[in-house]
Order: structure tokens, then C-alpha cells, then sequence
């Protein structure tokens, strides 16, 4: 039997967010009202709340040799993920973004650090090896291995494991060739509604599931407040969102596909699948940050049922 249920290979940053913040000036200091100090980046997220729920998770990703990459690795090891995977390298510093947030709306600056120079070759084989499926999160954030995802995923299809991929935003907004070399070798594809569309360069919601559906077997496109639909094959599924009163929604994407897959390796059919992404990404807007709502066991037990009762 496999160790391992899941290996996430991607991202790992950390996130300062300072509330409730006037526009910075050059010359001047000004005064924010709150600040937290969290493990941030989409992959990191969602192997820590997989772990949350249960899955066996190994992560592979690089850190600098400083207290970031401390921090990070502690938080993934007391959810209970596989941290041995984590390169530490001496001469990069460990990525970090400072978030200025006004609810609703929040500014993101991002040093990518450590996470600008994961390459193929960090990538720890026997690993993978230990694994059922591979996930991977944060593409455009990763310069260094993008370009080779699609070798990554086919030499772990060849490896007997089944793959799946959240690509987030590109900063850049090309949504270049090589993510659609990837898709290629990808099972399952998590973007969101925005993304969706600017990958399939197409012009409605419906439009892009169709186009990817032609490319990738599996296709989720998550859809904020509103749910989330599901292209397999010919099998088309929407998943209605569980009504919460949002705190923050942070990691709601990546805490779906914590759900969505932990119900996938359970061999859960696809409507369950889609119920349980949207019951995870329901449960991360309930507390601040990304993890938050998935830190505690006996306190996430709790948030789902008081979510299910409301139905
Ligand atoms: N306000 C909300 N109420 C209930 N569920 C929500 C809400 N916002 C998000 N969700 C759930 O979380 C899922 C993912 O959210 P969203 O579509 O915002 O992903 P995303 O844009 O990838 O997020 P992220 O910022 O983490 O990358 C949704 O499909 C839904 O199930
Ligand atoms: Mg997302």
C-alpha cells in the first residue's frame, strides 16, 4: 500500500496582513489597526487542510534557510504533512507577501523568494513514488518549473499516480503555452470562474468548461458565493455554495480543492466531490486566513455541522 495519498509539489510563502490600513506614502509612516502573521500560498494551503481532513499529504516545495521557512514547516508538520520533501536552500530567502487590507478589498505585494527557484530537479522521486495523486498549485508564481509541469505530471502518470492542478492568477496575464502543455497531462483542473475564462480565451463560464473539457478529463471551475460546476466527460454538474456569512475569503479556492480531492481519493462520486469542495471552501470563509477555519480538528468538526444545520 502507498504511504502517501497525496504529494503537493508548489509554493510556500507567508502572509502579514495588516487591516484596516491607509494608502502607504513614501517619507511618511502611517498606522494600520491589526495585523496577523499566517502560512499563506495556495499550495501550502491546501496540503494543510487536506491533512486537516485526513489525507496522508506530502509536500515538495523550496525555503530559504531563515525563520519563514522555519514557520512554514512547523505549521504543515502540526497538520500532520510529510515536510520531507521541503528543500532549504542557504542562499535564497524564503517568499513572503505583505497583504494591506481594507475589507473588501486588500493590496498584495509579493517577494517570491525561495519559491522562484523550484526546479524539476529539486524534486524528490521516491516521494512521488509514495503517492496515489499529485497536486499543483501557484503555477505562474513558480518561474523555474512551470516550464517543465508537463514532464512532471507525465513522468507521474507513468509513476501510476492520477494529477490535478490549480493554477491561480498570472500576474502576467498570458496564461502562456506551457500551462496548456501541462493541462495535457492533468486530470483534474481547479481554476476559478476568471480564470477559466482567460485560459479558454473564451467569453462565458459555459463557454470555457466546454473548451477545457476538451483537454482535461476532469474540470472544476469554482465559482465564489455562487458554487462551483464540474465537466467529466459528458457528465456536467453544478454544485450550489453553502450559505456562511463571509469573514474572509482567503484560501476559499485552495480549501476547496482540499475537500474536492480529499472525496476524490475516497473514490467518491463526482456530485460528492463537488459538495465537499463546496462545503471546504464554505468552512475557509468562516475564519481568517486561509487555514484558520482547518487549525483546529474538534473546531472544524464544529463549523461543518453548524454549516450542514443551516441547510
Ligand atoms: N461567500 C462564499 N460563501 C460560500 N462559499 C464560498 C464563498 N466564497 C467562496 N466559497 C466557496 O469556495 C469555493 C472557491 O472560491 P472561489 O471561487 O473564490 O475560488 P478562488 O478564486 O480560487 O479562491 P482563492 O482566492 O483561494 O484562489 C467556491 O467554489 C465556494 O464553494
Ligand atoms: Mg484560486
Amino acid at each position: 500500500m502507498k504511504r502517501l495519498d497525496v504529494v503537493v509539489i508548489g509554493e510556500l510563502n507567508i502572509d502579514l496582513v495588516l487591516w484596516g490600513v491607509p494608502l502607504p506614502e513614501y517619507e511618511k509612516e502611517k498606522l494600520a489597526e491589526d495585523m496577523r502573521f499566517t502560512m499563506g500560498s495556495s499550495s501550502a494551503i491546501t496540503a494543510h487542510n487536506l491533512a486537516a481532513l485526513g489525507t496522508r499529504v506530502g509536500f515538495i516545495g523550496k525555503i530559504g534557510a531563515d525563520t519563514f521557512g522555519d514557520f512554514m514547516v512547523k505549521e504543515l508538520s502540526r497538520a500532520g504533512v510529510d515536510t520531507s520533501g521541503i528543500v532549504r536552500d542557504e542562499r535564497v530567502k524564503t517568499g513572503a507577501t505583505v497583504v494591506l487590507a481594507n475589507p473588501p478589498k486588500k493590496a498584495l505585494l509579493t517577494y517570491l523568494g525561495a519559491m522562484a527557484y523550484l526546479s524539476i530537479d529539486d524534486i524528490n522521486w521516491d516521494i512521488v513514488a509514495q503517492a496515489r495523486h499529485l497536486h499543483l498549485g501557484g503555477f505562474f508564481l513558480q518561474p523555474s518549473i512551470r516550464n517543465d509541469v508537463a514532464r512532471v505530471f507525465a513522468r507521474a502518470r507513468e509513476m501510476g499516480l492520477t494529477t490535478s492542478l490549480d493554477t491561480n492568477w498570472d500576474p502576467e496575464e498570458q496564461w502562456g503555452e506551457d500551462l496548456l502543455r501541462a493541462l495535457e497531462f492533468t486530470d483534474i483542473f481547479l481554476p476559478n470562474e476568471e480564470e477559466a475564462m482567460r485560459i479558454a480565451r473564451a467569453g462565458t463560464v459555459k463557454e470555457a468548461l466546454e473548451r477545457l473539457g476538451e483537454r482535461v478529463p476532469v474540470v472544476v471551475i469554482k465559482q465564489g458565493a455562487k458554487g462551483a460546476t464540474l465537466r467529466a466527460g459528458n457528465v456536467r454538474i453544478f454544485g450550489p455554495a453553502f450559505q456562511v456569512t463571509p469573514v474572509e475569503t482567503t484560501g476559499a479556492g485552495d480549501s476547496f480543492n482540499a475537500g474536492f480531492l480529499h472525496s476524490y481519493l475516497k473514490g467518491e462520486p463526482w456530485d460528492e466531490c463537488l459538495r465537499f469542495g463546496n462545503l471546504c471552501g464554505a468552512v475557509a470563509v468562516t475564519a481568517l486566513g486561509g487555514t484558520g477555519a482547518f487549525a483546529d480538528k474538534e473546531q472544524l468538526k464544529a463549523r461543518m455541522e453548524s454549516i450542514l444545520g443551516k441547510r
